[in-house]
């Protein structure tokens, strides 16, 4: 496995860019913006999937993968349902980290910051522009453990079945939004000497630095 691990490459993608010499926003999360859609253009697949990490009241962290539904000058939005484990994490303690890596243009964004749902209204929206099948897979949740794979086909069926035009969104689909109060930006460079600009919130205004590679 070492060997074949070894063997796999990195970087295969890295342009000569000059990361620090661009005009770089006061805020970052018009750059996080910037850097999703160019993700996105060079052919990045799910370049909108983030990696966010909660943690439980023992402090043990969990991650996993969701999909950023909008991005604005105070933060970015995913969906889930508040009774999910990570809903109920943040419910215990709001604080999150959340990482983009997109290989296609050799670049990450690292961010810090706290969770928190956006209101009723905005979950409700959220859950209106979902397509119908991911309606229906909003309401599987159910507490405990799945005996087998056919009892969630069945209540999927039972769902289409009981909802076959406007299905209702579940109370616990919620739209979080996460504020950053840190953001790092870190670009691949072909001599290795990658790039790293670091931004973090103090007193409600950023503070932007450059880092060593
Ligand atoms: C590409 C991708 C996108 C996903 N998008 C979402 C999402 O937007 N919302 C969501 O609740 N789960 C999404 N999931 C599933 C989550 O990663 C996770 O398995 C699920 O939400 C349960 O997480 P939890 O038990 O930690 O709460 C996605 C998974 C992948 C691989």
């Amino acid at each position: 496995m070492r060997d074949r691990l070894r063997a796999i490459p990195v970087f295969e993608n890295v342009r000569e860019t000059e990361a620090e010499e661009r005009v770089l926003p006061d805020n970052p999360l018009p750059l996080i913006a910037d850097w999703l859609l160019a993700a996105h253009a060079a052919g990045q697949p799910e370049p909108h999937a983030i990696s966010l990490s909660t943690v439980d009241r023992s402090g043990v962290p969990s991650s996993r993968v969701l999909i950023v539904k909008d991005i604005d000058g105070e933060g970015l939005f995913f969906a889930t349902g508040a009774d999910s484990r990570k809903g109920r994490e943040i419910a215990a303690n709001p604080r999150v980290a959340a990482h983009f890596h997109w290989p296609v243009v050799g670049r990450q964004v690292r961010i810090v910051g706290t969770a928190a749902p956006v209101g009723r209204g905005a979950s409700e929206a959220d859950f209106a522009e979902r397509g119908h099948d991911a309606q229906l897979a909003a309401h599987l949740h159910q507490p405990g453990p799945l005996p087998d794979r056919a009892a969630a086909l069945d209540e999927f069926e039972r769902l289409a079945e009981k909802y076959p035009d406007e299905v209702p969104a579940p109370p616990s689909w919620t739209l979080f939004a996460i504020t950053p109060t840190e953001v790092e930006f870190w670009e691949a460079s072909v001599d290795r000497v990658h790039h790293r600009i670091s931004y973090r919130r103090e007193n409600s205004a950023w503070h932007r630095e450059l880092l060593w590679p």
